[in-house]
């Protein structure tokens, strides 16, 4: 194998080794909307990816996967714990979401993130061609861009951020809030969802490394902003990601597909209307929240139980985290008051599953929804949305989605909605369940005239045309 002149570095690989209780082995996709977005296109430009195989404590050579290098970093137990659950997921997740959740500062849980953020540096410094292009991703690896230069200025570097960039005031309230910023400084092109967080870090790189950023308003894909770092130009841009479309709009139009979306309906008992939810289970995504406003839709009887169904596919995720621990339970237990007051012998209301499904199978259940139903409290983008618009080419369905999701900036012609206003979202709810088909048509056209024409691969080329590579 020749060394790689593309390689994206991501905290997990594309694919997570399962270890079954026999001792067995496979492999399975990996969760969550980097994977989704970043492994079709990276298997069509080949390259390598360097990742976590997704269990502690195993060593795994490097292996070739259709093309692709698969180059596995390992983990500790006790680094899943300080610099996996810990820093990565206790405190800059719940930081960079708004302070959702409050986020936990714990100084043994730094050591372990630029201990393993070095780690992740190393395996690409010795796997990469001379003068390669190095693509590193997402919050638990904002170091690398530093300490990969350090150790190969030949490389082209470029970070992108798949989670929002906080308010400043909020960044600031991080002790090592600066070592962060020094740590993304290290590439070539920083790239953000919006501009908004293009433009706050540029205010940071300002504040607390005394760098001079430039002080024009950011664009959309154009106009990135710039620091100089020494000879070194960094950019910082701003470039909303996307889904594969096209293929997402190919499989939801197979024979088999359609057969699967209308015995899902037949299985929830043929109702009038199907609303669903299909979420990582994570605190951000205001799972519980919907569930409240359908509940009091029900309540005040604008809704009737027997005409509806209510699907929740809700993704394992993070599962030794406390503060997903109790939000599981929170939702379980709305479910059940749900049922509890309004289902029949047979007949649930919502469907609750906590599970992970297949990609056709995802596309059946967005085809078999009238209401696809995305209310995060915050989101960097939100894939979901996109991916239930390109399912729908007979352009039927409507989607309630949160203004606090980066994709409401591109879906403008969804039902938006301010999750913390559950009166807005019974409001939403009601009016997408009893929409007039063309008004619904007029919608469904506009959203998909805007995720098929931006798709996956634009995001990517103008990432890397702004790049350089
Ligand atoms: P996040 O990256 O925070 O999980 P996104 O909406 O950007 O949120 O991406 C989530 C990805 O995971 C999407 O591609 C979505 O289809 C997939 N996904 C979420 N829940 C499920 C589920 N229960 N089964 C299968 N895929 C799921
Ligand atoms: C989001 C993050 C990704 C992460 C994914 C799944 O999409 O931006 O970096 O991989 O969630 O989360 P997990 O913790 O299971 O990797």
């Amino acid at each position: 194998m020749s060394d790689p002149d593309f390689l994206v570095v991501a905290n997990r690989l594309p694919v997570d080794l399962e270890r079954a209780a026999d001792g067995t082995q496979r492999w399975t996709q990996s969760p969550g909307g980097l994977v989704s977005a970043l492994e079709p296109f990276l298997r069509s430009r080949k390259g390598a990816w360097i990742g976590w195989p997704g269990v502690p404590d195993v060593e795994v050579d490097q292996f070739a996967d259709d093309g692709l290098i698969l180059h596995p970093v390992p983990l500790t137990s006790a680094e899943v714990r300080d610099y996996y659950e810990g820093f990565s997921n206790a405190t800059l997740w719940p930081l960079y979401h708004d302070v959702v959740q409050r986020p936990v500062f714990d100084r043994r849980w730094w050591d372990a993130y630029v201990r393993v953020n070095q780690r992740f540096a190393d395996a690409c410094a010795k796997i990469a061609g001379q003068g390669a292009t190095v693509w590193v991703q997402d919050y638990q690896l904002q170091l690398v861009p530093s300490m990969l230069r350090e150790l190969r200025p030949d490389l082209r570097i470029g970070f992108f951020l798949h989670i929002p960039f906080p308010p400043v005031e909020l960044f600031m309230q991080l002790p090592w809030r600066a070592e962060l910023v020094r740590g993304l400084i290290g590439a070539d092109l920083v790239g953000f969802h919006r501009p908004g967080g293009a433009q706050n870090f540029l205010w940071l790189a300002g504040q607390l490394i005394s760098l001079e950023p430039s002080r024009g308003a950011v664009g959309v894909r154009s106009r990135p902003g710039h620091v100089q770092v020494g000879d070194r130009t960094v950019r910082v841009g701003a470039f909303p990601i996307s889904i594969d479309s096209a293929g997402l709009d190919a499989l939801a139009r197979t024979p088999e597909v359609s057969k699967r979306a209308s015995d899902i309906r037949e299985s929830l008992g043929n109702p009038r209307i199907v609303l669903l939810g299909v979420d990582r289970l994570d605190y951000t995504k205001g799972i519980d929240l919907r569930l409240q406003a359908f509940q009091e839709l029900l309540q005040d009887g604008l809704v009737a139980p027997e005409d509806v169904a209510f699907v929740q596919l809700a993704t394992p995720s993070r599962e030794r985290v406390e503060h997903y621990q109790r939000m599981r339970g929170d939702i379980e237990r709305i479910v059940s008051r749900i049922n509890g007051e309004f289902a029949t012998v047979g007949h649930p209301v919502v469907h609750y599953l906590h599970q992970s499904v297949g990609r056709s199978e995802l596309a059946a259940f967005f085809r078999a929804s009238d209401v696809m139903v995305v209310t995060p409290l915050r989101d960097g983008m939100n894939l979901v949305c996109k991916e239930y618009v390109a399912c729908k080419h007979d352009q039927k369905g409507a989607l309630v989605l949160s203004e606090f999701a980066g994709a409401a900036a591109e879906l403008t012609s969804a039902f938006l909605v301010n999750p913390h206003d559950l009166d807005g979202v019974k409001r939403a709810l009601h009016t997408a369940i009893t929409l007039d088909p063309a008004e619904g048509r007029r919608r469904m056209r506009a959203l998909r005239r805007q995720v098929l024409t931006h798709d996956v691969d634009r995001w990517a080329r103008s990432f890397l045309d702004a790049l350089g590579a």
